[in-house]
């Protein structure tokens, strides 16, 4: 089975069992300011799994695309992968184990065709916080699932979420296929990480909210929020023994042979570097060429992406790939999946341009590593020493994407040789700290949803409108990010903003403000609302319900909210800051004082 027909297969069976199919979100979360990327299908639904009721309804389904990052230096193995597909299903508050273990057992079986008798299944085995999840393993064994095939295990295994520091959470139950391959030890089962057992879908269940003090609650609302990998299962279903050899990755694994007249197999290293391009790439692609893409920069996302396609471009040179070829590869990951996800084709030239960029920039780089690692090596040789640091060659690697063969090889030939140990030493240390980075962002939580973010989501609705009124209907949201302290929006606008028109925009937010208008939510299809003139920022499916936020006589935009529910809940507003963001698109920081 290829992946359009899963897709197309899961929603559908999820739609006959009464859920709706909603539209995935953009990669780049909108006001989130404590995720980089969407890593899950829930991400974007929080607010709905902490209660705020959803346009669609309490069943939901949809496929989402994900960036995690945290694995980078893993990528090149058979299973890890910087972008990925998840479908996704869930109850908010409407049903629960029984009858979301039926479903995912029923579709696996009769519908992907997975035998029974080959499906090992994971529960929660319980704790000093929370009982162990015996309803679940009643359930699976109704189905059939000998005690054997389930295992309990502990929470770092079984428990999904809160994503953030709080929020909703709970058991999970993890289904795995066997591959057939022979266990690697005794104590092998799924969870173990040598490939026999393949985690392809997880149900979890939030029944639990983890409060400030670490404790957790019951949550009133018993929510569904399941999990599966489109790459993952269609290799499992397609006897594929990785997720390279499937059709989402064959035509630029292709790509990148004809063009370096290497063979993907050729040994270790060239299977690597093949793997590293074309997952960067595809991540890089869709990065790019999101709905809300971003450039490569120094900074948050930015750097994640910049890492990506360095990266990449490292790897083409082992393969001996030249200058642009992130143009092909792109325009091939481009041709692949543009009628799954059309942005990719709408902002192609974008893609290829900032890659292209991108890659002359890195060549730069490249030669002034090269010149310091010639002033490293004379004066090794000066002082007749035979090594070249460990230390010295991580530097190299990770500011100037030295891959350590290239420095090796360049070492080598003036009879120097490389402390691999030091380099080794250095590089776990550096995963470690980068680690510890990605756990802090993702630990600090996802968006909270406090009185005062609350507040500066509607002054942002305020800002986007008067900032169309002074400076012109070409005005449209780029981005938007909004923490306790402040707000920052991302629009496009061709030049910086004189004193008087940021002037002239603070005015008009607050005689809003002062206005004391009210702001009400009404729900209706997404064509209705661009009908009643409503700022709308996403392309959803036809027909799709969403909710239009519309602030008195001043506003009306689709947006999933909270908001305040009158705008003298909001004080005085001000701007600190106007200035470039990336080229056509400017940046505001604004608070609300009291
Ligand atoms: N949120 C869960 C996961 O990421 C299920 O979708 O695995």
């Amino acid at each position: 089975m290829r992946a359009d027909e899963l897709r197309e297969r899961y929603l559908k069976f999820f739609e006959g069992h009464g859920h709706k199919i909603i539209s995935g979100s953009s990669l780049i979360p909108q006001n989130d300011p404590t995720v980089l990327f969407t890593t899950a299908g829930m991400h974007p639904l929080v607010p709905y799994l902490l209660g705020e009721p959803h346009p669609s309804g309490k069943r939901l389904c949809d496929c989402q695309k994900c960036i995690r990052t945290g694995d980078i230096d893993d990528v090149g193995d058979s299973s890890h992968l910087t972008f990925f597909e998840m479908l996704g299903n869930w109850s908010l508050g409407d049903y629960f184990k029984e009858e979301a273990i039926a479903m995912s057992f029923e579709f696996l079986t009769k519908y992907l065709g997975f035998s029974a008798d080959k499906f090992s299944v994971t529960v929660f085995e319980g704790n000093e916080s929370a009982p162990a999840d015996k309803e679940s393993v009643k359930i699976w064994k109704k189905f059939g699932i000998p005690d054997s095939r389930i295992f309990a295990l502990p929470m770092k295994d079984n428990w999904w979420g809160p994503a953030g520091a709080t929020g909703p959470c709970g058991p999970d139950t993890e289904m795995f296929v066997d591959t057939g391959k022979p266990t690697c030890s005794p104590d092998c089962r799924p969870g173990c990480s040598c490939g026999k057992f393949f985690e392809i879908w997880n149900d979890v269940f939030m029944q639990y909210e983890k409060t400030k003090e670490g404790t957790y609650v019951p949550l009133k609302q018993h929510n569904v929020d399941t999990g599966m990998g489109v790459e993952r299962t269609i290799a499992m279903l397609q006897g594929r023994a990785t997720i390279y050899e499937t059709e989402l990755f064959a035509p630029v694994i292709k790509l990148i042979e004809e063009t370096s007249g290497k063979k993907m197999s050729a040994d270790i290293g060239t299977t690597r570097a093949f793997r590293v391009i074309s997952d960067h790439l595809r991540s890089s692609v869709f990065i790019l060429g999101d709905q809300h893409g971003i450039s490569p920069s120094n900074l948050g996302q930015g750097y994640v992406l910049r890492r990506l396609i360095r990266r990449s471009v490292r790897y083409a040179k082992k393969l001996g790939l030249g200058m642009g070829f992130t143009k092909p590869v792109a325009e091939c990951i481009v041709d692949n999946y543009k009628h799954v996800y059309p942005e990719l084709n709408i902002n192609r030239d974008r893609i290829v341009m900032e890659l292209v960029a991108e890659e002359e920039k890195f060549e730069n780089t490249l030669d002034r590593g090269m010149g310091e690692l010639d002033k490293v090596l004379t004066q090794i040789t000066e002082h007749n020493q035979k090594v070249l640091s460990g230390r010295v060659a991580f530097r190299l690697y990770d500011t100037c994407g030295f891959p350590l063969e290239f420095t090796e090889e360049i070492c080598r030939e003036r009879g120097i040789s490389v402390d691999k140990k030091g380099f080794d030493e250095a590089f776990e240390k550096h995963k470690e700290i980068s680690k510890q980075g990605a756990d802090k962002i993702f630990k600090g939580g996802l968006a909270d949803h406090s009185e005062t973010t609350t507040r500066l989501h509607t002054a942002t609705h305020l800002l986007h409108k008067s900032l169309q009124i002074v400076l012109g209907d070409h005005v449209k949201q780029k981005g938007s990010n909004i923490t306790v302290e402040r707000l920052r929006f991302d629009f496009s606008h061709p030049a910086k903003m004189t004193e008087e028109e940021i002037r002239k925009v603070e005015t008009l937010v607050n005689d809003a403000i002062k206005r004391s208008l009210p702001v009400t939510m009404e729900t209706m299809t997404l064509e209705e609302a661009q009908k009643a003139g409503s700022m709308a920022l996403f392309a959803g499916k036809y027909g799709e319900q969403v909710k239009v936020y519309t602030i008195g006589d001043y506003s009306k935009e689709v947006c999933g909210g909270p908001h305040v529910k009158n705008t003298s809940e909001l004080g005085r507003f001000k701007i600190k800051k106007e200035e470039a963001s990336s080229a056509g698109v400017r940046r505001i920081r604004a608070v609300l004082e009291s």
